[in-house]
């Protein structure tokens, strides 16, 4: 087994050492919060499966997961890494249960991330055959996903709330929106902050968004109309809640 290579006190060296603990901005708690003996193991077997060279620096560090950029060969891939502890199975499976995509899969409280990360990747694929910009999916294993980084070297792409918007902008937005309904997927969490403009406007953050049959579907994309003719007003776009809905459900 080729990971097998990469030994306990290597991988340690390629994200814990003091250097990647100073240049990343994480402090201690946080580090040890995200990189359990378990994701360790994980991240063992997702750099040789995929061929990370070594995590280069954390993009992002939220409640739930922490987003890295990291080296393959000369390129660059994202790595979320879902954090164990703070996940809410509570909080997640309502996403989960209705969602006919996953209706065959058992799931236990104690067990439920992997099942989540699955859920991103299975709806990243979806997005890529819709046609819908988003990070590609590389691949998963248990709390770790990997997928195609949007950014440039010398930084990620921002999220849409910190570019200058236009109305080209809040036309890719509807755009995808309505490509992604046309394929059956409602997003369920977007928002200024779950898309990135790197020359063009990219849907992420995906583990939430649910089958268009879902229960709680039409909830959702109400909710995700809402924010998104929320945001686009405020920048001075002449939007509505209900335009929006027409042009996303048009013939
Ligand atoms: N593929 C990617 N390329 C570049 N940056 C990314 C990528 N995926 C996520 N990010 C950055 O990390 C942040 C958090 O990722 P996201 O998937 O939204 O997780 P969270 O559940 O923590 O919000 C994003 O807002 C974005 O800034
Ligand atoms: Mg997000």
């Amino acid at each position: 087994m080729r990971w097998l290579r990469i030994d306990d006190s290597a991988l340690k060296q390629l994200i814990k050492n003091d250097e990647f603990a100073f240049r990343s901005n994480l402090d201690r708690k946080t580090l040890d919060l995200v990189f359990d003996k378990r994701t360790l193991e994980a991240l063992k077997y997702v750099f040789s499966r995929y061929s990370i060279d070594y995590l280069d620096f954390p993009i992002s560090s939220g409640k739930e997961s922490v987003v890295f950029r990291a080296i393959s060969g000369r390129k660059f891939v994202a790595v979320k890494i879902f954090k164990m502890s703070t996940l809410k199975f509570m909080n997640i499976r309502k996403y989960i249960e209705g969602d006919q995509r996953f209706a065959k899969i058992r799931i236990d409280r104690n067990d439920i991330i992997p099942v989540w990360v699955r859920k991103e990747y299975t709806n990243l694929m979806a997005l890529e055959n819709a046609g819908v910009p988003a990070p590609k999916p590389i691949g998963f294993f248990k709390n770790i996903l990997v997928m195609s980084y949007i950014g440039t070297k010398s930084g990620p792409a921002p999220q849409i709330r910190d570019v200058e918007i236009n109305d080209a902008i809040y036309e890719e937005v509807l755009d995808g929106m309505r490509r992604m309904y046309r394929n059956r997927i409602v997003h369920s969490d977007l928002s200024e902050y779950n898309m990135l403009y790197h020359r063009r406007v990219y849907f992420i953050d995906l583990a939430q968004a649910v089958d268009i049959d879902h229960p709680m579907a039409s909830e959702f994309l109400e909710r995700d109309i809402i924010n998104v003719s929320n945001f686009f007003s405020k920048h001075g776009i002449a939007t509505t809640p209900e335009s929006i809905e027409k042009y996303i459900k048009g013939k």
